[in-house]
């Protein structure tokens, strides 16, 4: 029984929340292994909702153990907060929430840090949660495991240090008008989910590996997306991790040869927040349209999401970088209802036609479509490929090919039955 791993294919919100609830369903285990509470996906619990952004969507069925990996940086208010609200729903969480002891807390001061440098000219659209400058203290290695929470003398020491590099920064980004935070005052702020945090931490690398090799059902689930990745992404306009599958490795704490397979969600069109370039966004009334029916708005920060066509090479381009065995492809019944359906099948370049994605140029490339006409009928009673209208087939079977990937499941509403699985990931 396989380790499967599920990666977003574009700028993130492809709709893992719903995809990865259908594969927990017969899951042991759903790692998270990157990324923060910048991520955000809404659960429903009976009649009510609930943003989650730290925990996985697991956490709803109680077989299934959760852990937060060590790729993650994870802001312990944050957490408890969510616990707090699962708890208030009847969704307990003691002893199936594991957090790694060597992922990275968020401080108050990184969320200053964060906010402070969106106001200023440099701004990429950040979720303003403190992500970038985490992770910016972990790659300088003056970071703070949750380890650190089992020892107030060491996490008081860190702080400090942390803290002294961080004030220069404060007061010049704050014009020398924001009050730097003190050791003290820092630590005050957290102590309460200290005190929750800590009966929680494990070796998360071991328990999952053995997990693994148990031949259980494991799922890594990806936050963000490929284009969003700090290396593969539209540096700088990216998050400062990598929710790319090799990041799955890393951050979970498991070798390639682990994973059974890795399946990329990709949306039948594309959404993006924040800055940085987006060749195939759209302007117009449709983009409006699928923004408003797709409701596309951020889950984590309520922004509107920037809309547009689906882009061929950059979906290409993520099949190649997360070695994608399928696509999952999303939301296609928000496209219902237009005349035509475009797709992007190449960018003009100052240097000609290109079908790959020239990073470098990314922002001044011209997208080349190629037009189908659209579908009135709706989508979400689909349950086989045979049951969908032939414009809407022909689109699919269009951009399968042209991904060189096949697809796994085609998801035509939100609801969880509103799915046409091709194939369950763990029948290997
Ligand atoms: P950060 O991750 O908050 O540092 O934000 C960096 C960039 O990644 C910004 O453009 C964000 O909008 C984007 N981003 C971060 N998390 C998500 C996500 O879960 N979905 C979509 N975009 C995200």
């Amino acid at each position: 029984m396989p380790a499967i791993v599920i990666v977003g294919a574009q700028w993130g919100d492809e709709g893992k929340g719903k995809i990865v609830d259908i594969y927990t369903e017969h899951a042991d285990m759903v790692v998270r292994f990157g990324g923060g509470p910048n991520a955000g996906h809404t659960l429903v619990v009976g009649n009510d909702k609930l943003v989650v952004r730290l925990v996985p969507s697991g956490i709803l069925r109680a077989e299934t153990m959760c852990v937060l990996a060590q790729g993650m940086v994870i802001d312990p208010r944050s957490l408890v907060t969510e616990l707090d609200e699962l708890e208030r729903r009847g969704i307990h969480t003691k002893g199936r929430l594991l957090v790694s002891d060597r992922a990275h807390v968020i401080l108050p001061y990184h969320v200053l840090v964060d906010g402070l440098r969106e106001k200023g000219k440099d701004a990429i659209g950040t979720t303003k949660r403190g992500v970038g400058p985490c992770y910016e203290d972990k790659v300088a290695r003056r970071g703070i495991p949750l380890g650190a929470f089992r020892d107030p003398k060491r996490l008081r020491e860190l702080v400090a240090r942390a803290l002294s590099d961080w004030t220069p920064i404060i007061q010049h980004l704050g014009g020398g008008e924001v009050p730097v935070p003190s050791v003290d005052e820092t630590l005050a702020a957290i102590e309460e989910a200290r005190g929750r945090i800590v009966p929680m931490l494990v070796d998360s690398q071991a328990l999952v590996e053995r997990t693994v090799r148990a031949k259980k059902r494991v799922v890594l689930e990806g936050a963000q997306g490929t284009l969003l990745d700090v290396d593969h992404g539209t540096y700088p306009f990216v998050t400062s991790s990598t929710p790319t599958a090799g990041g799955a490795c890393v951050g979970a704490g498991i070798g390639p040869t682990r994973i059974d397979e890795v399946v990329g969600l990709v949306k039948a069109y594309t959404t993006r927040v924040g800055g940085g370039p987006f060749p195939t966004e759209l302007h117009d009334d449709v983009g409006e349209r699928i923004r408003k029916i797709g409701a596309e708005f951020g889950s984590v920060t309520g922004r509107p999401r920037r809309t547009g066509w689906l882009d061929l090479p950059a979906l290409r381009y993520a099949v190649r970088v997360n070695g994608l065995d399928a696509l999952a492809i999303t939301k296609l019944d928000v496209l219902t209802g237009l005349d035509e359906v475009k797709v992007c099948v190449a960018y003009e370049t100052k240097n000609g036609r290109s079908e790959d994605v020239p990073m470098d140029e990314l922002d001044t490339v011209k997208p080349v479509y190629q037009s189908f006409p659209g579908w009135k009928e709706q989508l979400g009673a689909a349950r086989a490929m045979a049951d969908l209208p032939k414009a809407a087939r022909t689109y699919l079977e269009f951009v399968e090919k042209q991904a060189e990937c096949p697809y796994i499941l085609v998801s035509v509403g939100p609801a969880r039955d509103e799915t046409i699985v091709l194939r369950d990931p763990f029948a290997l």
